[in-house]
């Protein structure tokens, strides 16, 4: 990757790391596994330049057994590193992970809140911020320690919404530090923002504001935070310049948006079970076109009202029945999370009811697949004619990046106004309200129906807008701003 200042160490904190340690079944050693994604890619790469050190949550046995080693160096695939692991009590633990990042943070941002009923501030979420307010500390702890000894070359990158408030202990315990923090996630309205208690809420916001530079995906969420900054006392927000008054210092609001990782994404699906699992999906397609969904199994991603869509085109469209197969991909998720269990078993119901109202001896209009099969996901990208991803909310939303790259038949993107990837493909995607059922509906039709020229124009300038932006750039341009920001690079 590139093109950075070797001399500067970057350290980077975020609760998932990016190995995970498993068993060696021979001689019982642990060794090292990469993560998956786009987001371990560029981060790795900025890391092997500089030569940096990745500070993460131990979240299986086998991390924790590690995290007793202190810092370790890994050479994995071509980078090497140092990693970190922290590990905390169980309890401590749930409350910072489940209680307040995947339950009150996760939902705040993406508006998943059932308002007459949740959220509910009570004793047990008073216990869990206190666990999430201790983890947060343990992470600033651990990056003060690790970054002091440079502490004026270091960059210190901080991931999402688990981490909130490490930019501003980070700050107190090293008030030159150079820290960037990036929300992979949305940044919820400053209404609906209020729901959090004003503690709390404040705290997430001065958290933030620790930071030299605050990032997100896309600018309405970024905009979303420097209005929810108006309401914190003694902050002074410029929108136009995107910068916040803060303690004496300016905070740099600022959108870069993520990308993927093209050449590896294509080399996976050139091996040969991709190209297998496609040959039965053409068999089992028998001539039919593909909708296709790929999601992990998350209220955010609207996928019961995706299915509910489907039933209404397929009543208004008679003359489709037969004639379209909807694939469902869903890849297991936060199971331990209140609700989630319930929603995927109502997805599931309406998936079975368009087949019992629907299907015939030959068709069957919906399958889900409820398992993580990525060499699957590949085949399926290759083949779809209409991909939908129609989230509530999303940060930026990958699979609406990864599907137009991988797909060999000019397929059609049907795009969530609401996924932060909206702001770089929706002109060439057919956009809908997520909450619309009988637009998304529209929606399927229009992209099965569409003029094969018209698709291809779509599909190539799909191609071409996910291509343009280089993964490498995303930290790049972090890097860049955090220099600037801090005027000593
Ligand atoms: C999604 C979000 C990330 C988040 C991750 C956490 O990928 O876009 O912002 O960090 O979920 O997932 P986990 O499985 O670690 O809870």
């Amino acid at each position: 990757m590139p093109d950075q200042d070797a001399s500067r160490q970057i350290v980077i904190a975020s609760n998932r790391g990016p190995i995970s340690f498993v068993r060696d079944e021979d001689d019982g050693e642990l060794v090292p596994t990469r993560g998956s994604g786009g987001l371990v890619t560029a981060l790795t790469g900025a890391l092997q330049a500089s030569g940096g050190l990745w500070i993460a949550s131990a979240m299986t046995d086998e991390d924790r057994e590690q995290a007793g080693r202190g810092r370790l160096a890994v050479s994995l695939d071509d980078a090497s590193y140092d990693v970190r692991y922290l590990a905390f009590d169980e309890e401590e633990y749930d409350g910072f992970y489940n209680g307040i990042s995947n339950t009150i943070l996760w939902f705040l941002h993406h508006y998943l809140w059932d308002l007459p009923r949740t959220p509910r501030f009570d004793e047990g979420a008073e216990r869990a911020w206190a666990a999430y307010v201790r983890v947060n500390e343990a992470f600033a702890g651990a990056l003060h320690e690790e970054g002091r000894g440079s502490s004026d070359q270091t960059a210190y990158l901080v991931q999402d919404y688990h981490l909130s408030l490490v930019p501003a202990m980070l700050r107190e315990r090293q008030p030159d530090a150079r820290i960037a923090h990036f929300s992979h996630i949305p940044f919820a309205g400053p209404s609906y923002f209020h729901i959090l208690p004003s503690e709390m809420r404040q705290q997430v916001l001065a958290g933030l504001l620790g930071a030299d530079v605050v990032g997100f995906h896309a600018e309405r969420w970024a905009e979303n935070f420097l209005l929810a900054c108006r309401t914190l006392p003694g902050a002074r927000v410029d929108l136009r310049r995107r910068r916040v008054r803060w303690k004496g210092r300016q905070v740099a609001v600022r959108v870069y948006p993520i990308s993927i990782d093209v050449e590896t994404l294509e080399h996976d699906a050139r091996e040969a079970d991709v190209g297998r699992l496609r040959r039965e999906l053409i068999g089992k397609l028998d001539g039919r076109k593909l909708l296709l969904r790929v999601d992990r199994a998350e209220l955010s991603k609207n996928i019961l009202r995706g299915f509910q869509a489907f039933g209404i085109f397929l009543q208004r469209y008679p003359n489709w029945q037969g004639k379209v197969s909807f694939l469902a991909q869903l890849n297991p998720s936060r199971e331990d999370v209140p609700g989630y269990g319930e929603y995927i078993e109502d997805c599931v119901a309406a998936a079975d009811g368009i087949n019992e109202r629907f299907g015939t001896a030959d068709w069957q209009p919906v399958e889900v697949m409820l398992k993580d099969d990525f060499p699957h996901t590949l085949a399926a990208y290759r083949l779809y004619d209409v991909l939908l991803v129609n989230p509530v909310f999303d940060g930026m939303n990958l699979v609406a990046k990864e599907g137009p790259v991988l797909n060999r038949n000019d397929g059609v993107l049907v795009l969530s106004e609401n996924a932060g990837a909206f702001f770089e493909l929706g002109d060439n995607a057919v956009v809908v309200n997520p909450f619309d059922l009988v637009a998304t509906a529209e929606a399927i039709r229009i992209g099965l129906e569409m003029d094969p020229a018209e698709r291809s124009r779509r599909a190539k300038a799909l191609r071409r807008a996910v291509r343009r932006n280089r993964l490498a750039r995303w930290v790049q341009a972090q890097l860049r701003d955090l220099d600037r920001a801090t005027s000593r690079g």
